[in-house]
Parts: structure tokens; sequence; C-alpha cells
């Protein structure tokens, strides 16, 4: 019996350190911005050094959102998130020997964390993808200067990996992290050197970021932000399966929006998949479910370009102000309110309290395309 308890207790033991061990992955964020895709491809192999020794996992998202064909499906980072990560590799272009200016706005975003140490004692490291290369360790040392204001621990590179490349052409191996000199194409860019080195620092910030893991307080200044927040807008998305679609491109000459002061514009049809949604008459060609199907199809539509208009950002919506829906309807038909919850529904569960709106609806004898409905949509942002 003794040998038989044994046995359990050892096997017990087992299963639980193998589940603590995958529980305890490092879950390191790779947050970018790229214009042409350069900074991409560095990504790219400091995500596979990451995830070499099988104990981190790489999340490549990008600070605004790209419509570049080669970026546009990279998702967008929200700054609340920042803290919950085990670690943080940063990237950017080199714009005039500094960083870029829609990474530098992301992170002047980050004050709330930085009041509340939020990113302090995590490990970080930073790469970059240049030109020719002038200037690029100023720009390396301008990330290193505002992580090191948040108390980051800052993984440099050293001559790591200098006696394996060829010496013949210029590389971009820097001592405080690697670049890729995009420009000098007598070789296509990144050359396999600067991807080497590049998945090297991956690999090395991945050792460092596995043995400081748990020795700083992520989870409670997360929880902190959140209780003086309202819920990450991403999140929210995330967790009520609401998939924004590609944002339509306009149908004539105008904007998908407009903003004045703080306030955006955006109106919208029933366009799903480049093809109108149940298109017709409510109550002659189609039935109210599909009247309010297409009315929901038309507010993801607006949302998608919000999103735009926040530079991919929700969180920066402070609330929707009004809705206008107007219905493509018989003479006779009275019941527009209840089509238009489809959309004032999903502008509430998406932003609750800040989704409450001020709302018109009002029926059309015709809307273009033969949409059912459109909608006008007014928020205000940040
Ligand atoms: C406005 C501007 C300024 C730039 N300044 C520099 C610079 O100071 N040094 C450099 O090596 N390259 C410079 N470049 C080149 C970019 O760093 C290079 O094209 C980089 O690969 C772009 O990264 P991406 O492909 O991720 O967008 C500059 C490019 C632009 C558009």
């Amino acid at each position: 019996m003794k040998k038989f308890n044994a046995f359990f207790s050892g096997l017990l033991l087992t299963l639980t350190m193998s589940s603590m061990t995958a529980q305890q992955k490092t879950n390191i964020l790779v947050l970018i911005h790229s214009d042409e895709g350069g900074t991409y491809e560095m990504a790219k192999e400091i995500a596979k050094g990451i995830e070499s020794n099988g104990t981190s996992k790489a999340f490549i998202k990008k600070v605004t959102i790209n419509d570049n064909p080669k970026l546009k499906n990279i998702p967008v980072a929200s700054v609340n998130e920042l803290a919950s990560y085990d670690g943080i590799a940063f990237g950017s272009p080199v714009y005039f020997g500094n960083i870029s200016t829609s990474m530098s706005e992301f992170i002047s975003k980050t004050t709330a964390i930085w009041s509340q140490h939020g990113l302090e004692g995590m490990p970080a490291t930073v790469f970059m993808s240049a030109g020719s290369g002038a200037g690029r360790e100023l720009a390396l040392q301008s990330f290193w200067n505002m992580l090191a204001v948040h108390g980051m621990i800052l993984v440099s590179n050293g001559i790591r990996g200098y006696e394996n490349i060829d010496k013949t052409i210029p590389q971009g191996n820097t001592v405080l992290g690697t670049t890729s000199l995009a420009s000098l194409k007598n070789i296509e860019r990144p050359t396999p050197d600067e991807r080497y080195l590049a998945e090297l620092q991956g690999k090395n910030f991945a050792k460092v970021a596995t043995a400081l893991q748990g020795t700083f307080q992520k989870n409670k200044v997360v929880q902190a932000t959140r209780d003086k927040k309202e819920e990450d807008i991403n999140t929210v998305l995330h967790q009520k399966n609401i998939k924004l679609p590609e944002v339509p491109k306009p149908a004539g000459n105008y904007q998908p929006f407009v903003r004045s002061g703080n306030l955006v514009f955006i109106n919208q049809y029933a366009l799903k998949d480049g093809k109108i949604q149940n298109p017709g008459k409510v109550g002659r060609d189609i039935t109210e479910e599909q009247a309010k199907e297409a009315t929901r199809t038309t507010m993801l539509n607006i949302l998608s370009v919000l999103n735009q208009a926040v530079g991919g950002d929700l969180n920066k919506v402070k609330r929707c102000v009004q809705l206008t829906g107007i219905f493509n309807t018989t003479e006779n038909y009275s019941k527009h309110a209840e089509l238009m919850n489809a959309a004032s529904d999903l502008a509430a569960d998406v932003f609750g309290e800040k989704g409450k709106h001020a709302r018109a609806t009002l029926g059309a004898y015709s809307i273009p395309g033969n949409s059912s409905v459109e909608i006008q949509a007014i928020f205000e942002i940040e």
C-alpha cells in the first residue's frame, strides 16, 4: 500500500510540475511600428529567436494601423496590455536618427502605467530598420532613454554573433540592438546575417525574460489599471467574438470619416464582402430579420472606420454621441426603431456606458446600392 501511495504521489508531483512548466511559459510582446515592412522582417526574426528554446511565446503587434498589405493583418496593441507581458522587444524604423513618431506617440501614452511603476523591472530590448544606418545608434539610444524612465531592464546585444557574420559588406549589428541597413541594396535586406543577429537577440532576450519571470508585479498593476479605467475595448471585442470587417472603400469623392475637433463623422451602409447584404425594401423585398442583420453589418462597418479614425485604439473613443438610421421602407412602415436597435445594441455591447447615444430613425424611398439601411454616426474621441 505504501509503495502504491508513493507511486501515485510521485505521479501527481510530476504532473503538477509539468503543468506548472507549461503555465510558466513567458509571454513576450514584439511591439513594432513599420511603414515599409523592414522593421516587421526584423520582428519576425526576433520572434523566431524568442520561441527557439520552447520556453517563451512571442506576440508581434503594431502600435498603429497601417494599410500596407504586408502589415495590415498584424494586430494593434493597446497601451493597457503592456504591463501584462514578461518582456517587450520594441522595433521601429530609424527616422532622422530617432525612433518613429508613431512609436514615440504610443510610448507617450504610457504615463498612467509609468506612475504605477507598471513596467518597472520588466526586461526590454530594441531593434530597428534603418536606411543607410546614419544615426542608428542614436536612435536605439533614444529608445533606451524612454524605456529607462520606465525602469525597464534594458537587454543589450554587445558583440553577440559578430564572429559569424560576413564582414565584407556593411551589416546592421550594434551593441544596443540589431538593425538592418535597408537602403544598401547590393544584397537583399535584411541580410541573412542581420536576420541571424536578430534571431540571436530574440533568443537571448527570452533567456533573460524567463530568468526574470515573476520578479515584478505585473498582475497587480494590470488589475489597478483595469479598476481605474474601463475595460480594454480590444479585450471586449475578443471576448464577445466581434470581428471588425475591412474598412469599406469610399464609393465616390468623399472620405470614410472626417474628424472635426474631437468629433468623428462616419456614414456607412450594409456592404459585406464587397456586396450589399440583404438588399431591398423592408416589408416588401426583405424581412425585418434580414434588415436587422444588414443594420448590424452597417454598424460593424462604422466601427471599423472608427477604429481607423482612432489609429487602431478604440479605447480612445470617449462616447458614441448620435446614431441616425435611415431605412429603405415601404410607405406605411413604422417599426424603424426596432430595426435600429441592432445597431444601438452593438454600440452598447462594445462601449458599455460610453456606447449610449442620442438617436434618430427615418424611412427613405431609396438608398444607394439598394441597401436596406444607411447609418450616420457621430463619436467623440480623445
Ligand atoms: C523621414 C525619414 C527619415 C529617415 N531617417 C533615416 C536616418 O536618419 N537614418 C537612416 O539610416 N535611415 C533613415 N530613413 C530610412 C528608414 O529608416 C528606412 O527606410 C527603414 O527601413 C524604414 O523602416 P520600415 O521598412 O519598417 O518602415 C529615413 C526614412 C524617412 C522616410
